[in-house]
């Protein structure tokens, strides 16, 4: 199983990076390989940080070349994604948001239909938006034809929408535990599902 972790905050090492490495290590304890994405680092190097719609549909050409073409290549290959992003306003970072707005292409090639993905989000306050900023990174998901996944695992308990936490990360128990839960349930969606994309090697 090959595990993409989008991170979605300007901070490569802070509080989402660090939730998401850790749901990383419970990939590769399950026998996945994961691969950690830091999205600010992508998108900072594009001449044009933001969709202008300047073709429709999408022709791909504002970032050809470049290493957000790149990343949509391991986005092509995953079998689950886990979005991770600092909750800003109440959702996802401008960053993240303009990373899926250019992937526009992927949706046309149906690229993610049934790749699985889970979200996490961290805060400052205890009841920040977290919830609310899982909610975008799930509709973005949808968006893509995803199979959206919660916390929930049956050795654990149900759950709820994904990881939620608290600056600071590596002191919230519970955000911690929840990550490692929601990568557990990625992995394992993602292994039941593996024929349900297969259209992605067929050439459909
Ligand atoms: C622009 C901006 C907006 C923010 N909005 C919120 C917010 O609505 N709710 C909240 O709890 N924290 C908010 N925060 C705090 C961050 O979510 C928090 O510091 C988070 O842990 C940062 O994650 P990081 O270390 O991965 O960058 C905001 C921070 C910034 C920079």
């Amino acid at each position: 199983m090959f595990i993409v972790a989008i991170n979605g905050s300007p901070n490569p090492t802070g509080n989402t990076a660090y939730l998401l490495r850790t749901a990383l290590d419970e990939v590769s304890k399950g026998g996945g390989e994961g691969y950690f994405l830091q999205v600010s680092d992508v998108m900072s190097k594009l001449k044009i940080p933001y969709c202008l719609a300047c073709t429709n549909p999408c022709e791909g050409k504002c970032y050809r070349g470049t290493e957000l073409e790149e990343s949509y290549n391991l986005l092509r290959r995953c079998d689950g994604l886990i979005i991770g992003s600092p909750v800003y306003f109440c959702t996802v970072s401008a960053q993240l948001k303009s990373f899926w707005d250019k992937s526009r292409v992927l949706r046309k090639e149906k690229a993610l239909i049934n790749v699985v993905g889970g979200a996490l989000a961290v805060g400052a306050a205890r009841f920040g938006g977290q919830e609310t900023t899982i909610r975008a990174m799930q509709d973005i998901m949808l968006c893509q034809g995803m199979t959206v996944i919660g916390d929930g695992y049956v050795e654990d308990d149900a759950g709820h929408q994904g990881a939620c936490a608290q600056r600071q990360a590596s002191d919230d128990q519970n955000g911690i535990t929840r990550s490692r839960i929601l990568a557990r349930r990625v992995m394992e969606v993602a292994r039941a599902t593996m024929e349900l994309r297969a259209h992605r090697t067929q050439g459909k």
